[in-house]
């Protein structure tokens, strides 16, 4: 068995992937065509890639090609493939965020939209036995008070396949403390909640993040490595950083892998997972991921295994299937091949 064969068999877990964020260039050019939309000149390169360059530039071509996801069938089509993906990678369990406030600018309903994400995860698991679930996402830029009403709504709203709470979009904009309020609705709903911290602003946006809203994880927090206490803190609190290298490399966090702080991160007693964030934005895909942090890092096939239990572990998962997905894991690594439901 040559080395990437063996990297693919890796079980693995993805906890940090954004739903709008994964169609590819293909996929949404199809989905304007069906809803008659023009998409903007400059929206891909020569190539056929996303078009952008620096992580605000990012945020916007995300945007143009979430506002392609319309119907009901989009939503379904963008997350099936998704997660087809991830199975044929072999993931196991996948947590990712769907962002009410999208489909909302189409006058798309949070139960209609939730409704038929839901159906493709249904499908998904009962093709090829992943798990996934859901965290809804409030978006950082459009402010406190939209970031309570998606708190309300799925407060209001339990969906079974909803498992957390988390908030992504342009990190310098208001502070932490202003998204308290609807981090405390979201959490008083039993929801496990995440946010995007030392990303695109540094160390004290983590600070601010594990001090004052109820978080176990960051998504990204790669920048806490420049405060060596906080490091510790993270480390010492059990906080799991979502740790998403090649978008880190994309968007220009920093220059090559040897620069990325993964590696110093898990020394110092961090618990870290590795996760895809927006695929095909950032050329990349959770095996990409793993075979990355093999490549670069020199993880070798227990190591990642960690990782995903890690991932497993810190997962907003149901605990009964939390158990049979660990237990699978555990399975794996025996050499067996049993399935979760
Ligand atoms: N939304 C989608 N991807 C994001 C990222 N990497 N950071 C912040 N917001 C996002
Ligand atoms: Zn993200």
């Amino acid at each position: 068995m040559n080395k990437q064969s063996d990297l693919s068999s890796i079980p693995k877990a993805e906890l940090h992937a954004h739903i709008e964020g994964t169609a590819t260039p293909d996929l949404v050019r199809r989905l304007a065509r069906r809803n008659h939309l023009e998409l903007p000149a400059d929206m891909f390169t020569a190539d056929g890639s996303y078009n952008w360059s620096g992580f605000h530039q990012f945020l916007q071509a995300y945007d143009r090609a979430a506002a392609c996801i319309i119907t009901k069938q989009d939503y379904y089509d963008v997350t099936r493939a998704y997660l087809r993906m991830c199975a044929e990678e072999g993931a196991i369990y996948v947590e990712f965020f769907t962002s009410p406030d999208h489909p909302a600018v189409h006058g798309i309903g949070f139960a209609e939209h939730l409704e038929n994400i839901s159906m493709a995860i249904d499908d998904a698991c009962a093709d090829s036995g992943l798990v996934a679930r859901m965290i809804v996402s409030c978006v950082r830029h459009l402010g406190p008070e939209k970031a309570v009403a998606v708190a309300k709504t799925i407060a209001a709203n339990p969906d079974r396949h909803v498992v957390g709470f988390g908030m992504g979009g342009d990190e310098l904009q208001y502070s932490i403390e202003d998204f308290r309020p609807a981090y405390e609705i979201a959490a008083g709903a039993g929801l496990g909640c995440t946010v995007h911290a030392g990303e695109a602003d540094g160390p004290n946006s983590v600070r601010d993040a594990i001090s004052l809203l109820p978080v176990t994880r960051i998504g990204h927090g790669v920048r806490a490595i420049e405060d060596q206490a906080l490091v510790q803190e993270i480390a010492d609190r059990k906080i799991v950083l979502e740790i998403c290298l090649n978008s880190n490399l994309r968007t220009g966090i920093y220059d090559q892998f040897s620069d990325h702080p993964f590696l110093q991160l898990r020394q110092a007693g961090c618990r870290v997972t590795l996760n895809s964030d927006d695929p095909p934005f950032f050329f990349s895909s959770i095996g990409k991921e793993y075979a990355d942090a093999a490549t670069h890092f020199g993880l070798d096939r227990a190591q990642l295994t960690e990782i995903t239990r890690t991932a497993i572990d810190a997962s907003f998962v149901e605990h009964e299937t939390k158990i049979k997905l660990l237990a699978r894991l555990n399975g794996e690594k025996a050499g067996a091949t049993t399935q979760t439901g």
